[in-house]
């Protein structure tokens, strides 16, 4: 549990329209992000989706790099927007995704295999591939507010992701 952490500063909401939680809160550096994403590796699972949205320089990488250090991946994360996947091997798989050049219409490229290879996607830019995204996943939307406060919007689709929700926030 980590309900003291820093990361929640600001405010903290929590919604549950229909079956679908949504959460909602404010992390004011880097460092508060990168905590987020630890948070959640620590519940973390085989098969996993995390899918992030949000404009360039929103935090996605940053976010992606947090959760990949917990993993105890050494690599340097970088957006991996010209290879469209990278593969780190930490004490699980990790698939970090760009998909900022693909839409509904990319020829099928084989996306969907790494969503059951056992290990953790994490996919920037996943709005662009909603097409062929899983039913359960976690959706995060990253808003920029300023220089270094972000709104974070966390939504859980399906039991597992729901309760992973619970665990970390
Ligand atoms: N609260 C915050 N959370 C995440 N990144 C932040 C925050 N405040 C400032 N930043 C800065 O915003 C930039 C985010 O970059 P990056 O993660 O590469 O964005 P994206 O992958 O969304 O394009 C970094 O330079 C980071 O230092
Ligand atoms: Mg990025």
């Amino acid at each position: 549990m980590f309900v003291n952490s820093i990361v929640i500063i600001g405010f903290f909401l929590y919604n549950y329209i229909g079956d679908k939680m949504e959460y909602k809160f404010i992390t004011s550096s880097e460092d508060e992000t990168i905590e987020l994403a630890q948070n959640f590796e620590s519940e973390k699972f085989p098969n996993m989706v995390i899918c992030l949205n949000g404009e360039l320089g929103s935090g996605k990488t940053i976010f992606t790099k947090g959760f990949a250090h917990a993993m105890e991946i050494t690599d340097t994360i970088t957006s991996p927007t010209f290879t469209i996947i990278k593969e780190y091997e930490g004490d699980m798989s990790l698939y970090h995704m760009d998909v900022y050049r693909l839409d509904e219409d990319s020829s099928d490229i084989g996306i969907e295999e790494y969503f059951d290879k056992g290990g953790v996607c994490i996919i920037e830019w996943a709005d662009n591939i909603k097409h062929i995204l899983p039913k359960n996943r976690l959706d995060i939307k990253i808003k920029v507010i300023d220089e270094n406060k972000r709104s974070i919007i966390i939504n859980a689709y399906g039991k597992e992701y729901e309760e992973l929700c619970e665990a970390v926030l």
